[in-house]
């Protein structure tokens, strides 16, 4: 299909010789924004990172906001998605400001090394307020919280306006407060018309907020199940694709799960 905003077909990857991803077909429309979900060492950022172009699979077709592997310099193409991890913390000078660390953002993903101009942390500072970061602009990176670093990660990832934004477990580490502040910033811009499509890789089913439309799991490295989270997010799949057995429901529009554990008496 040519207009694709986002379609994998039959990706394979191989690393040292070793299949990482095998047999992935994955389709994302404009307005639908994607959970991703599966165990640890599933390949869910290898997967990630294959539709940031930083890597190529080893056969099948990749296109990203509607533009093909191969087609594409993926220089241009990753100036328009924007990616939160937390393999990003590590590089961050702990001296840096918050504003000057949302307005390196836009430098780092361009690759332009001129000095920013007055407009660029005009746009931070809207960023900022956007993502309830306003109150911590006169502090150092280092002082801040886990939340706050992750708030800002995703401000610096705005910068540049990106028609993709790819959240690697967002909240990993946060505590439940700051959790549910940071879902609720994801909340606000799956909802805002002009905001990016979005790809949520997380373990936790309550993360999955309304925003999130659809959902991918992944299992050793093959789509297990993907489709409307309404279909997917059932406790024979969650249990198969986890290896245990799960309970899971939604409450006011919020999901939950538990690991059904065998009392003593039935063991
Ligand atoms: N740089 C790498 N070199 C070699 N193997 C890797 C590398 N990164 C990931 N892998 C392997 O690829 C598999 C999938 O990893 P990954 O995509 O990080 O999984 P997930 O994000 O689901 O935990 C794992 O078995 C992991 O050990
Ligand atoms: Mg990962």
């Amino acid at each position: 299909m040519e207009n694709s905003w986002i379609s994998l077909k039959e990706i394979k990857f191989v690393r040292n010789r070793r299949v990482i991803l095998d047999r992935i077909s994955w389709d994302i429309r404009p307005g639908e924004h994607w959970a991703v979900l599966g165990a640890n060492g599933s390949g869910k950022t290898t997967l990630l990172q294959l539709l940031a172009g930083y890597l190529w699979p080893t056969s099948g077709e990749v296109i990203v906001l509607g533009k093909r592997f191969g087609e594409v310099d993926l220089r241009e193409l990753r100036k328009r998605i924007g990616w939160v991890g937390s393999f990003l913390q590590a590089q961050i000078p702990p001296s840096q400001k918050p504003l000057d660390f949302i307005v390196s953002g836009k430098f780092a993903t361009l690759g332009i090394y001129d000095k920013p101009v007055a407009s660029d942390y005009e746009e931070a500072v809207k960023l900022a307020e956007r993502l309830e970061c306003g109150k911590i602009l006169d502090s150092t990176y280092a002082v801040l919280s886990q939340g706050e670093k992750q708030r800002l990660l995703i401000a610096r990832a705005l910068i540049h306006k990106p028609q993709l934004l790819i959240l690697d477990e967002p909240c990993g580490g946060l505590d439940l407060v700051s959790r549910e502040h940071l879902l609720s910033t994801l909340e606000n811009l799956g909802r805002s018309p002009d905001g990016p499509t979005m790809i949520l890789v997380t373990h936790h089913l309550q993360e999955i907020i309304p925003a999130f439309t659809h959902v991918f799991m992944l299992k050793s490295g093959r789509c297990r199940a993907s489709g409307e989270k309404s279909e997917i997010l059932k406790r024979e799949l969650l249990s198969e694709v986890f290896g245990i057995p799960i309970e899971a429901g939604v409450e006011n529009g919020r999901y939950w799960s538990k690991v059904r554990l065998m009392s003593p008496n039935n063991a």
